[in-house]
């Protein structure tokens, strides 16, 4: 598919404090008799707390002369239900449906990591550009839950798939497929590449404490991807928005596995390597973010919600959907929802999403099309894309 085609209807204050750096003029200890535990060695973890909410930012960026010429998706055969989980950890029937909309979730397979979802939603989405590997010459993956902390998950995305391409991870949880979208627009835009792969991808299944009633169940694993190629001055990201909150970090984050604090098996029987979410005050930073960040991009980009032919927001929470779309006056037929079937995924959200909506809606050149992503770190990434 050509980009000018349609798509048919088919602060530092608040940081966690790093380790230590041995002092030089002291001998390190003896492997064999390490002077603490790695558990006693480890930086304490700060906890979630009433803060600012949503520190909003008026900095948005454009940058134009890039189309999307292909989109792809995938998520795992396995459905996992709400009556599944509920009764496997006795979780509150209903709970999950009445605060969040989500019906059912996919997850992995055992033998299914990010790499291998990200590679088959990236070869649908090559396939709908109608280009082979040999095309592609930059290949971005937003993920947080990568196969393994080194190598990148793009670099055996790379291999898997054939590319003569660099390839580089970008973590910002579930704004990371905003964040790599626009950074390959970037490079497309400059005449850097010619076909830029961007994709989501992330499986969830695999960092959640199972018998977290809070956290578990909202989260599902899947994979988008789309294709990046020059474009008219009048296609591509005509405003955009990506900002950054380090100071609510705690209030989602896995508080082991890093260098500051390294994984020992203490901190993995206190279930310390999980993903932790203060759910309740990630929800009311959330509501803001979402309604702030797109009311600051529809503005700048002197457009109304009248102009926008489809929303797609990161598929977190319907209620926080809800409530962007009576704040912000959208109307449901422009937006996509798919979070009651695959739940959270993180990465995957708004390109799954997308994949979904440019079939079921129909995208045509010089459509408007908002995605806003949110979430972990703290990070949101909201653009408008001329089609
Ligand atoms: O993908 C990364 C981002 N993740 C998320 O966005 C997930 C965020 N969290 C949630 O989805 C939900 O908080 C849970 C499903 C985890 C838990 O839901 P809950 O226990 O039913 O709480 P809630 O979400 O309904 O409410 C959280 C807070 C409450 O404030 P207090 O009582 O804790 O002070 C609500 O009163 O959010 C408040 N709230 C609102 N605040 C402003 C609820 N609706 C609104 C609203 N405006 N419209």
């Amino acid at each position: 598919m050509n980009p000018q085609n349609s798509i048919a209807p088919e602060s530092t204050e608040n940081a966690r404090p790093a380790a230590a750096a041995p002092q030089a003029e002291q001998p390190a200890p003896p492997a064999a008799a390490p002077t603490a535990t790695p558990a006693e060695s480890a930086v304490p973890r700060k906890v979630s707390e009433p803060r600012v909410l949503f520190k909003g930012s008026q900095r948005t960026n454009r940058v134009t002369g890039v189309g999307i010429s292909g989109i792809g998706s995938y998520v795992p055969d396995l459905v996992v239900t709400n009556a599944e989980l509920e009764s496997r950890y006795g979780f509150e029937p209903g709970w999950v449906e009445k605060r969040t909309g989500i019906l059912e979730r996919r997850y992995a397979a055992d033998d299914e990591g990010t790499s291998d979802l990200a590679v088959k939603a990236a070869r649908k989405a090559m396939q709908s550009a109608g280009i082979g590997p040999a095309d592609v010459d930059l290949l971005l993956v937003g993920t947080f839950t990568p196969d393994f902390t080194c190598p990148s998950t793009a670099c055996l995305v790379q291999d898997k798939l054939g590319l003569d391409a660099p390839a580089v991870d970008l973590q910002a949880a579930c704004s990371g497929f905003m964040y790599a979208l626009a950074t390959g627009a970037q490079f497309v835009a400059t005449g850097n590449a010619q076909n830029a792969l961007v994709i989501g991808a992330d499986v969830n299944s695999r960092i959640v404490e199972p018998a977290d009633q809070g956290t578990a169940p909202l989260f599902g694993d899947g994979a988008g991807a789309v294709v990046l190629t020059p474009g008219s001055d009048e296609q591509g990201l005509i405003c955009y928005q990506l900002g950054a909150d380090g100071s609510g970090g705690c209030m989602l984050d896995r508080p082991v596995g890093g260098t500051a604090r390294p994984i020992t098996p203490e901190l993995i029987a206190s279930g310390q390597h999980y993903l932790k979410m203060d759910g309740r005050n990630v929800f009311k930073w959330a509501i803001k973010a979402v309604t702030e960040t797109i009311r600051t991009v529809i503005d700048r980009a002197s457009v109304n919600v009248d102009d926008v032919k489809l929303f797609v927001l990161h598929q977190a929470n319907i209620r926080i959907i809800d409530h962007a779309m009576d704040v912000l006056g959208i109307p449901s037929e422009k937006v996509c929802n798919n979070l009651e079937r695959v739940g959270n995924t993180s990465a995957a959200s708004i390109p799954l999403a997308l994949d979904e909506a440019a079939r079921t809606h129909g995208l045509e050149p010089g459509d408007l099309v908002l995605m806003c992503g949110f979430g972990a770190g703290l990070t949101w990434g909201t653009g408008l894309f001329r089609w």
